[in-house]
């Protein structure tokens, strides 16, 4: 088996319903976050740790992300002539990269996206993006993942400490501390309530995996919520062999909660050169307001 991550999964088939009705008849993973959409974040996250073949699992209303990253010759034309050569190399930056698409008929749940993609992923390890997860570019942890793969050979989970009263919203772990910030996983629990928790430790939405999941998910059957869950499914791929979780203690934005995609838009902003000195000011502006209760 190749040590190297070459192979990208993107599921975008799901319902996105925490951000109806924008979600009805378009992605979620199309949503932007101040000029690009999320999905193209993990894309070009991807992309800079070297990953070179992508699939993306798209379901219905989801055609306009592959439209996202195809040619677009009247836009590229009109911005040929009219000498916008800046937004022309911003829209064709990733066109040219090799991205493949599987439908997911019924949005059955995350493990059952991840399923789809096996006739892409055939028998290597792959790395699974969840682009409402949010990741700055500064940070290295998909990287940081990569390198630990090539030592231990192991499927490796992105793990976050949370506060243990958001806790229900993660797939949680317990395990044992092998190396600094690595440890080798036990048990996982799909979103359990509070007490039930075995840790503060939560699975985020970077993973590295290997192809024997698929032999898994194709025998899981649906868990919480009805859906054939990734975590069940890593759950039993702990009984076969190791699993390794990382913790991640960089910056993250849970970008699919609207709370989290506002977060990420404000930092965002700050952080874009063209907008960054006016949006400040507004921002401590609206600061101002809200510590004067007028707003
Ligand atoms: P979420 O748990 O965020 O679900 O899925 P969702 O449907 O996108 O959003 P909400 O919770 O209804 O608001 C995690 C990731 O798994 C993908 C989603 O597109 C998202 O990237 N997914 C989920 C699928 O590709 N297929 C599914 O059947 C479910």
């Amino acid at each position: 088996m190749s040590e190297s991550i070459k192979k990208a999964i993107f599921p975008a088939a799901g319902l996105g319903t925490r951000f109806l009705p924008a979600t009805k008849a378009s992605p979620k993973e199309m949503l932007p976050i101040v000029d690009k959409p999320m999905i193209q974040y993990g894309v070009e996250e991807a992309i800079a740790c070297g990953v070179n073949e992508f699939v993306i699992i798209t379901g219905k209303h989801k055609r306009n992300i592959e439209d996202h990253f195809d040619c677009a010759f009247e836009l590229e034309d009109n911005l040929k002539k009219s000498g916008k050569h800046k937004l022309l190399k911003a829209i064709n930056r990733l066109s040219n990269i090799n991205i493949a698409y599987i439908r997911q008929g019924y949005a059955l749940g995350l493990g059952h996206a991840i399923l789809c993609a096996k006739p892409f992923v055939k028998d290597e390890p792959f790395a699974v993006i969840l682009s409402d997860d949010i990741i700055p570019p500064e940070e290295t942890l998909l990287h940081d993942m990569i390198k630990l793969y090539k030592k231990l050979k192991s499927p490796i989970l992105a793990l976050q400490q949370v506060p243990m009263t958001e806790i229900h919203r993660y797939g949680v772990i317990a395990g044992v501390k092998e190396l600094e910030g690595v440890y080798r996983i036990n048990n996982l629990i799909e979103k359990p309530a509070q007490k039930n928790a075995p840790s503060d430790l939560a699975i985020i939405g970077r993973y590295i995996l290997t192809p024997d999941i698929f032999d898994v998910l194709e025998k899981a059957r649906p868990g919480k919520g009805g859906e054939i869950q990734l975590t069940d499914a890593i759950c039993t791929l702990l009984q076969l062999r190791p699993v390794y979780g990382f913790l991640f203690k960089g910056k993250r934005y849970d970008a699919g909660d609207k709370l989290g995609y506002l977060k990420a838009t404000v930092d965002f902003a700050i952080k874009n050169p063209e907008l960054s000195a006016e949006f400040k000011s507004y921002i401590l502006s609206v600061a101002k307001q809200i510590s004067t209760d007028k707003l």
